[in-house]
């Protein structure tokens, strides 16, 4: 399993390519099991994430065809919803997204329950939710969900007690096969369930409202092919800044947008970073000292829980204190006990974390636990004194392309060694 060694101390400056978003990818390659005219998602990130998405729908007889490393065309006209090996589906909870595309297509499936990072109890209830209101019959059993409409999925009213995004990209695949119309209530409002459906938009789905609390779809009978953009990966863009922000640097992110940072930004500028457009994308500098601030994170557009723990990793060297609230996972800390090896204070009490700013970190090893948790590590090790090892980095992997290589460019002092 591979380490990061980092010495740190160094002020970044430089250029970072920000990619296709993960979280946006993952639902659009399982997406594709819902026709059998061939799609082209480009602006794929090159993450293990997505290479287990593609090898997972590949089980189910995809053709998948990458045309390079950003690109791939997915061919589903001999898919069938055979079982996929337990080896692949444990890898991550994304896996869950193929349940809805193989019940709308092929009336009948058979998912073991998904593996993931340890955030949190992580239900799958809301999904299952939302194919029982599309009138599928739904069991658990030693490990597996069996969904079945033998007539077929039928248009109807999904109604989330709390969003979810997986849930309500869910419901939206199953329901545009779907006779007749659906309508999903307290739909989660992130901009990868937006992404997600204007990619079944453009395969002839008919689908209004995704981004707001309410969409409704009327169902097709099946989806011709096309193409999608991923959209920017959001959450890397807001780690860039915040590792621009804690070396007191400046980087500028291409292929972004400020508006796509939304609360992440305001945080930002209100802890002391300046952010602007640039022709390519958006400037991101700290000229001067941070400013400890509290947040909370919510369902977008709230502050998103995927960039809590590098905006704990920035406070832990800011001059007061700053409380950061987890309200989306309610076990979403592990990062903590790794962060106060580097000679961080926080304090932990329920679902809130008290961090009081020290004069500086220490390298020290630590353990990556998971995914935003390993990369809070990494920022923290760029500001700390003397070397930082961060373990078992393929956590980082899973959903940063190149992070390593692409800090080493604008500055930062990192080797990679393996075992
Ligand atoms: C997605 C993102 C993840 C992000 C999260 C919240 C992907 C691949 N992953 O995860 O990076 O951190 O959104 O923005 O897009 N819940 C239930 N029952 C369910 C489903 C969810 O109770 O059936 C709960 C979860 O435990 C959590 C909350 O709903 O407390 C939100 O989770 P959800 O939005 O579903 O997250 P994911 O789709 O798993």
């Amino acid at each position: 399993m591979d380490r990061l060694i980092i010495r740190g101390g160094r002020r970044l400056e430089g250029t970072v390519q920000v990619r296709g978003a993960k979280n946006a990818a993952l639902p659009q390659i399982a997406a594709s099991l819902l026709g059998a005219a061939p799609i082209t998602l480009n602006n794929l990130p090159d993450v293990a994430d997505v290479g287990t998405m593609l090898t997972l729908i590949g089980q189910y007889g995809v053709q998948v065809d990458r045309s390079g490393p950003s690109s791939v065309t997915l061919n589903a006209a001999n898919a069938s919803n055979a079982e996929a090996a337990y080896d692949v589906v444990r890898r991550m909870r994304a896996t869950l997204l193929v349940l809805g595309p193989l019940v709308a297509r092929f009336g009948a499936a058979r998912v073991s329950m998904p593996g993931g990072c340890a955030i949190g109890a992580r239900p799958v209830d809301l999904h299952l939710k939302a194919l029982t209101a599309l009138g599928a019959t739904v069991d658990l059993e030693a490990g597996y969900i069996t969904a079945k409409a033998s007539q077929g999925l039928r248009g109807g009213r999904i109604l989330f007690p709390s969003p979810s995004v997986g849930a309500t990209e869910t419901a939206m695949m199953a329901a545009v096969l779907a006779r007749g119309e659906s309508e999903i209530v307290n739909a989660a409002r992130e901009p990868e369930v937006r992404d997600l459906a204007q990619c079944l938009i453009a395969l002839g789905a008919r689908i209004e409202g995704a981004g707001t609390h309410q969409i409704r779809i009327q169902g097709v009978s099946q989806l011709q092919g096309g193409r999608q953009d991923i959209l920017p990966d959001r959450v890397e863009a807001g780690t860039y800044a915040v590792a621009a922000a804690i070396t007191g640097g400046q980087l500028e992110l291409t292929g972004t947008r400020l508006e796509h940072l939304a609360a992440v930004g305001e945080a930002l500028e209100r802890a002391g970073v300046r952010l602007w457009p640039t022709d390519r994308g958006l400037m991101v500098s700290r000229p001067g000292p941070l400013r400890s601030i509290d947040i909370v994170t919510e369902p977008y557009p709230g502050f998103s829980t995927d960039l809590q723990a590098q905006f704990m990793a920035l406070m832990t060297i800011a001059p007061d204190e700053s409380t950061i609230r987890e309200t989306v996972f309610e076990n979403r800390f592990m990062h903590v006990p790794e962060l106060a090896r580097l000679g961080a204070n926080i304090s932990l009490q329920g679902t809130s974390a008290l961090v009081r700013g020290v004069s500086a970190l220490k390298g020290a090893p630590v353990m990556a636990t998971d995914l935003r948790a390993s990369v809070s590590l990494v920022l923290a090790g760029l500001v700390a004194e003397g070397e930082t090892v961060v373990n078992r980095v393929y956590h980082l992997d899973r959903g940063y392309e190149a992070l390593d290589r692409k800090l080493i460019r604008c500055g930062a002092d990192i080797r990679r060694a393996a075992g």
